[in-house]
């Protein structure tokens, strides 16, 4: 078999040639760990910043140049006070802490219900981390039908009678980060839970069992690695030069 290095690299070849740009990850089983461990749920999520952290060091390592992380959905409101307090406070933490130095920080989401301390805190991270090479987009009170109704809204506000579909990819909180690749879903769920509805309309999905503060890096490589060796078509065939009916080479 061969080394790690060697794997590594075969990956990262892997993952120029498949063009694979952009992850999303739905960090999914944090509660149940916890509970495993006779721990309250709050101890799964604090595991769950430390996974998210090597995950993202990890995906740079492999040449990614956009993550987005499932932090807190505009449904997960409906979870008791103190859970939703200590996620709150967990970010806090998170934003007063050093970022992984690669990243450059984008929070998608409606942050309007948010505290002050928190929205402050989430302005000077977007401000301090601007530049950097791997974009990092962290959905927070993010859902995707409000981020689609949202998008038509400024859109109205803008005057428009009529929409295509870069208006609305370009009113989406995504804008700017490149098209989304692969959804990777931790904790055995298989559903897509309000995320990046537009946008995954042809990513590829990855699901695995795995609870998300037990993900590693070889975890990543699994998905990849599936995500490589799948052909997208797009709509179109398989084979590698063809033309388009309108004889334009694809
Ligand atoms: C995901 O883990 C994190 C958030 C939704 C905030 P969960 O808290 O949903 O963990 P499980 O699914 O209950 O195990
Ligand atoms: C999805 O997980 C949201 C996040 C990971 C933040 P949930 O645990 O909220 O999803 P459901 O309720 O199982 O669909
Ligand atoms: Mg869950």
């Amino acid at each position: 078999m061969a080394n790690t290095h060697q794997t590594n690299n075969e990956l990262k070849q892997a993952i120029i040639d498949s063009k694979l740009r952009h992850i999303a990850f739905i960090m999914d089983g944090n509660g149940r760990w916890a509970q495993k461990q006779n721990k309250p749920r709050e101890y799964g999520h604090k595991h769950g910043t430390e996974t998210f952290k090597r995950v993202i060091e990890h995906c740079h390592d492999l040449g990614i140049k956009c993550v987005t992380v499932y932090a807190f959905s505009t449904e997960n409101w409906k979870r008791p006070k103190k859970e939703v307090d200590s996620i709150m406070k967990l970010l806090e933490t998170y934003l007063d802490e050093k970022y992984p130095d690669e990243a450059c920080v984008k929070f998608i989401g409606d942050m309007t219900p948010l505290s002050d301390k928190l929205k402050k805190k989430i302005k000077k991270a977007e401000r301090e981390t601007e530049g950097r090479p791997l974009r990092v987009n962290i959905a927070l009170n993010y859902g995707s039908r409000s981020e689609i109704t949202n998008a038509c809204n400024l859109l109205i506000q803008e005057g428009k009678t009529f929409v295509s579909e870069e208006d609305i990819s370009s009113h989406l909180y995504t804008s700017g980060s490149p098209e989304l690749d692969l959804i990777v879903r931790t904790g055995g769920d298989i559903r897509i839970s309000n995320f990046l509805l537009w946008q995954a309309a042809y990513a590829e999905f990855y699901f695995t069992d795995t609870l998300w503060p037990d993900l590693t890096d070889n975890d990543i490589n699994e998905a990849v690695a599936s995500f490589c060796s799948r052909k997208r078509r797009f709509g179109g065939l398989d084979t590698e030069k063809s033309k388009s009916s309108n004889g334009v080479e694809q």
